[in-house]
Parts: C-alpha cells; structure tokens; sequence
C-alpha cells in the first residue's frame, strides 16, 4: 500500500464507527479528506449524521459531498470527532496543526465524545517532537510574543530555531481564524505537559498544536495492518 491507500484504509475504519444520527467532528488535512469522501458516500446513501467541520477546506469539501453542516453554536456536544494528526505516541498524545487548523481543530475535539485520530505509520512515534510544533499566535505584538516563546523554549531547548510560518506567496499564513502560525523545531519533547501549560501563559500564543488528553483512540494504518489504540 502507499501513503495515500493507508490513510484512507485508515479512514475506512473510522467510518465504520459512525451511526445514524451522530453528530460529527470533521478533522483537516490529507488524511481527514479520505474520511469526509467515505462519509459523503455513506450520506448519499442515507446515513443521518450533522458535522461540523474544522476549517474552511473541509466546509467546503463537505459542502460539496452533500454533508449536513451545523455550528458548535447550534450543536455544542458533538459524539465523535475524527481527524488526522502529524505525530501521535502510545498515550495518544498529538502533535497537529501542520495543516494550520489546530485552533479549531482542538475546539472542535474537545467538544467530543470521543476522538478518533486517523493516520498512516508514519506518524507514530515513540517520542512527539520530530514534527515542528505549530503554535498559533495573534498578529498583535508578534515580536513580543515570538520573543515570550523563544525565552519558555530556551530553558528546555537552548537553540531551537522558532519560525514564522509563510504560505506559498512568500507572506505569513493565515489561519481560518486570522492568526499567525510559529512552528517550534523541538525534535523531542520529553515532557509535552509541562511545555503545553508554559505555552499557554504566554500572552498573544492563541493555542498549540500539543493535543494532551483529548484523543480517545487511534486507527493506525501500516503495511502489515490496520493498528487499533485506545477506544
Ligand atoms: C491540520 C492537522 C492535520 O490533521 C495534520 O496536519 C495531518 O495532516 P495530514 O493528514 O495531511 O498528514 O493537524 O491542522
């Protein structure tokens, strides 16, 4: 199998666990992509799930495949959110944001029921770190704040190069919530809960791409199989 036909057995799998009249959460990113099409299949089909997506691309994905869309305003509990993520470890702790939808994403997580983390092999690892941590900051006093970051990483990580995130025209990316993205080259992060609480003391950091506590399982799709973690 190559990449892509793992993410969307991956996916495959994930689909299985949606029953009519679930209220969905629709992660971003290549992986989740696989699952919003699956999931457009089944609703074409009649399955009855509402959705809310977490991010501008999958709205418009699922807009396209005829998915019912609602708002965590109109729905604030959701039963299950599946989504991808760009590092997971045995504890079913996350790295995410590396498609720059971790605020929502995260919002979107924690009003579930359960989270259900999608991925090829190669995102799982025995230590989180290897992927540059995304940290999601306010335009407002960027210098000041990426300054705030350097000094919290320093203590742990004396010369960890800390990068402002730039879209393919050259000019900072922007998130869907109008944020800018730092991604931190940690390579290893030995105690993400204690660097998640630094983080989030920081004036102007908006969220981080540490997601500690909030996936319940994982569906992990390898050349000899699909691996199954937590529930
Ligand atoms: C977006 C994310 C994605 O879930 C993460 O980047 C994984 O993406 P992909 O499935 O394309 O590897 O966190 O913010």
């Amino acid at each position: 199998m190559n990449a892509e036909e793992m993410k969307r057995a991956a996916a495959a799998r994930a689909a299985e666990l949606v029953r009519d009249g679930m209220r969905l959460g629709l992660g971003t990113g290549s992986t989740a992509r696989h699952f919003v099409a699956i999931l457009g299949e089944k609703v074409r089909a009649g399955l009855k799930v509402v959705c809310v997506p977490t991010s501008e691309a999958t709205r418009l994905q699922a807009e396209a495949e005829g998915i019912p869309l609602t708002t965590l305003d109109e729905t604030p509990a959701l039963d299950l959110t599946v989504d991808g993520a760009d590092e997971l470890d045995d504890s079913l702790r996350l790295i995410k944001g590396g498609g720059g939808a971790l605020l929502r994403e995260k919002i979107v997580a924690a009003a579930s029921r359960r989270m259900v983390v999608i991925a090829d092999g190669s995102k799982h690892v025995d230590v989180l770190g290897r992927f540059p941590l995304p940290i999601e900051v306010n335009p407002f006093g960027l210098r000041a704040t990426q300054e705030a970051i350097a000094q919290v990483l320093a203590q742990r990580w004396p010369s960890a190069p800390l990068t402002l995130r730039r879209g393919g025209d050259g000019n900072p990316f922007v998130t869907d919530g109008g944020h800018f993205i730092l991604d931190a080259a940690l390579q290893r992060i030995e105690e993400p809960e204690a660097l998640a609480s630094d983080l989030v003391a920081i004036p102007g950091v908006v969220e981080h791409g540490l997601f500690l506590g909030l996936a319940s399982g994982a569906v992990i799709a390898t050349e000899a199989g699909l691996v199954e973690l937590g529930e």
